[in-house]
């Protein structure tokens, strides 16, 4: 059932971009990054500047801000958002963040990364984004969740954040899946949590990030549903 539900969420989500790309995406996988650029390149309809799968930032922001309130002993706390791809994840937080955060973006793909230093510099307007906190800070940088080695040292992060990015890795075998999450728990801080939203169900995904984190307590939230669909929040944390 999850399984089904999945693929028609996937073909729904790549409809439209088979349309644009008039079929040239056939036998493409959403673990490549060309991929990737080909669908952050895409033109924006309306007004809105950033493209959220699955859901935006105020969605969650009712989950994430009460762990930054928790976690406030590392200040400004450092939070990494693995697959940023140009959601509106990061700069919700950076800007409405009561609490002094520290938020990094990476994403493999240079179009997403371009999009996203671009809305930070204010877009059209010119107008640099304003901090919810005057010691909060924003970057984007183009990186391979799978190696953050260039970019994150060991336990660095307070929260990691992960909306979509194992789903779309996966589909390029759990091997891939296994490395971002081992990867995403080396950069995280031992009392820190790394969140996964996907839309992916329980029997499935818990059983994954379970033998992929040993040591740490994995536990999941639903939440929505959102335009008549079920997410997940699967949160794998350290000693609290
Ligand atoms: C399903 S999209 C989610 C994007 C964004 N998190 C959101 O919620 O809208 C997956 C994102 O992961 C990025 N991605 C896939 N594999 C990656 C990798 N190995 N390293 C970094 N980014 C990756 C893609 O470029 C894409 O932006």
């Amino acid at each position: 059932m999850a399984a089904l539900r999945r693929t028609f969420h996937m073909r729904r989500l790549l409809a439209g971009t088979r349309r644009t790309f008039a079929g040239s995406l056939a036998g493409s996988c959403l673990s490549d990054r060309c991929l990737w650029d080909q669908l952050h390149a895409r033109p924006r309809l309306g007004s809105v500047p950033t493209f959220d799968w699955f859901f935006g930032y105020e969605e969650v922001q009712g989950l994430l801000l009460p762990l930054l309130q928790e976690a406030r002993a590392a200040s400004p706390l450092r939070v990494l958002d693995v697959g940023c791809g140009t959601s509106s994840l990061c700069i919700g937080l950076y800007t409405k963040s009561p609490h002094p955060v520290d938020v990094l973006g990476v994403d493999f793909s240079p179009v997403a990364v371009a999009h996203m230093n671009n809305l930070l510099e204010g877009g059209q307007s010119q107008t640099r984004l304003s901090p919810g906190h005057p010691a909060s800070h924003l970057h984007f940088i183009q990186a391979d969740a799978q190696n953050l080695g260039p970019v994150a040292s060991s336990d660095s992060f307070q929260l990691l954040l992960d909306k979509g990015t194992w789903d779309a890795v996966a589909r390029g075998g759990l091997p891939g899946a296994y490395q971002l999450l081992s990867e995403c728990l080396r950069v995280l801080s031992p009392q820190g949590t790394l969140i996964q939203f996907s839309d992916e169900d329980p029997d499935v995904r818990l059983p994954c990030l379970e033998q992929g984190s040993q040591g740490w307590t994995v536990t999941v939230q639903e939440l929505g549903p959102f335009r008549g669909i079920t997410y997940f929040a699967y949160l794998v944390q350290g000693s609290h």
